[in-house]
This record gives C-alpha cells, sequence and structure tokens, in this order.
C-alpha cells in the first residue's frame, strides 16, 4: 500500500485568471489544461509539476462545498492527493491507526480512479486524499 507519488495538490481560488497570472505567468508553470466539473461545481486548471501538479479549483456555484469553504476560510491549499496501489489496505491501515477517514468507502470518479478523503482533524490540518488509479 505504500504510497508512491504526489499525485496532485489542490488550491481553491476565486478566480482562475487571476490566480493563473501567479502559476502560469510569473512563476512559469505550464497550463496543461482546464476542465469543468459540474458535479462538483468547478473549473479546475491542472498545472504539471513533477511527477503530480498542481491544481487550481474556482467554484462555479456560490452553493458548493468548494464555495462554501472559499467563503469560510479564503483562498489557498485545499487538499493534497497520494497515489497508493491498493485503496482498501491504505484505508484499512488509517483505520487501524485511529485516522479519521471522511469516506467509509473509497468512491469512483468517471474516468476509474478511486478515492477517499482523510479528515483533517486526524493529519495535523492537511486535508488528505487518497488515489487509486484504474488499472
Ligand atoms: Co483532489
Amino acid at each position: 500500500m505504500s504510497p508512491e507519488t504526489l499525485n496532485h495538490v489542490a488550491i481553491v481560488v476565486e478566480d482562475l485568471e487571476s490566480a493563473l497570472r501567479f502559476w502560469r505567468d510569473a512563476l512559469g508553470l505550464k497550463l496543461q489544461r482546464t476542465e469543468d466539473n459540474p458535479a462538483e461545481a468547478v473549473r479546475i486548471a491542472f498545472l504539471p509539476l513533477g511527477e503530480g501538479e498542481i491544481e487550481l479549483l474556482e467554484p462555479t456555484d456560490d452553493d458548493s462545498g468548494i464555495a462554501r469553504y472559499l467563503a469560510r476560510r479564503g483562498p489557498g491549499m485545499h487538499h493534497l492527493c497520494i497515489d497508493v496501489d491498493d485503496i482498501e489496505a491504505a484505508m484499512a491501515r488509517l483505520a487501524a491507526y485511529d485516522i479519521e477517514l471522511i469516506n467509509e468507502t473509497p468512491r469512483t470518479r468517471e474516468d476509474g480512479i478511486r478515492y477517499a478523503f482523510i479528515h483533517p482533524r486526524s493529519t495535523g490540518g492537511v486535508l488528505v486524499e487518497l488515489y487509486e488509479q484504474p488499472r
């Protein structure tokens, strides 16, 4: 189950274009693509960095979870995501350490990636996501 790679770091922004002024234009990261995710009510910009990527999340609906996060906490880092080989094994191991999971069982995205979130209460304040890539 050992984590192999950092898949992404997700950052909540108020506006993608102004965030890209820093991440793409000034810092020089490449904007690979942007994508609308209607299910989560976010627009996402993907900027590869090393083996992983930075994801900038802009809420597209005032009622979404990300919009509420932005209203409450302001822009900033939202979560980081680590790839694991076997998400069930990873979650069982975490549970054995009394780590609080947000998702009791893995959820599956449209592209087949299975994922689960670990509660920041158990991680020292950082929301951590696990990914298991489709085989
Ligand atoms: Co994520």
